[in-house]
């Protein structure tokens, strides 16, 4: 199955790493969504969209990359990372994928290392996270997806 994942990741890297570990599993292309690389996702069966959790959401520059290029009737995929809870951050995404006749096929999220703002002061949050053992979650998490 052809599979791109569409991610942003400026804080710690942390989302990349997880985008990464999931590009080593299986063939996956890696899309900055910051970059202005031609995007053509009619090619791909399967399309993921990663950020780590700014506000309670996923980046509004994931979103906005989804809105624009995310064609219909895709498999598609959510990847984030979080210095504390992911909570509902992925409900703009899933509601564009209902909107574009795409079917979800898994949401995959981890702790990732946090000094947003006073965290900074006690050391952050989720010191050394995405670990081995996260990594190793996201590989089988992607083998699974990808598996048919
Ligand atoms: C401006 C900002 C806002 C954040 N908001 C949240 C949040 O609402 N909830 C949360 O759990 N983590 C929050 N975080 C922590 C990030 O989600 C976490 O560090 C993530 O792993 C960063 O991913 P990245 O290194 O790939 O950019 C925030 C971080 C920053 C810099």
């Amino acid at each position: 199955m052809k599979t791109a994942i569409c991610y942003l990741s400026f804080h710690h890297g942390n989302t990349l790493q997880v985008v990464q570990a999931m590009a080593r599993e299986g063939a996956a292309d890696l899309v900055d969504v910051r970059t202005r690389q031609a995007v053509h996702l009619e090619d791909y069966d399967c399309i993921g969209f990663a950020s780590g959790i700014y506000g309670f959401e996923y980046h509004r520059a994931v979103v906005e990359f989804a809105r624009q290029y995310l064609p219909q009737n895709k498999k598609v995929f959510f990847v984030c990372t979080y210095g504390g809870a992911k909570g509902s951050g992925s409900k703009a995404l899933r509601a564009l994928a209902a909107q574009r006749g795409c079917t979800v096929v898994g949401e995959f999220g981890c702790k990732g290392y946090d000094t947003f703002g006073p965290f900074k002061l006690v050391g952050g949050l989720a010191k050394g996270h995405p670990n081995a053992q996260d990594l190793e979650r996201a590989r089988a998490f992607f083998q699974q997806i990808t598996r048919e």
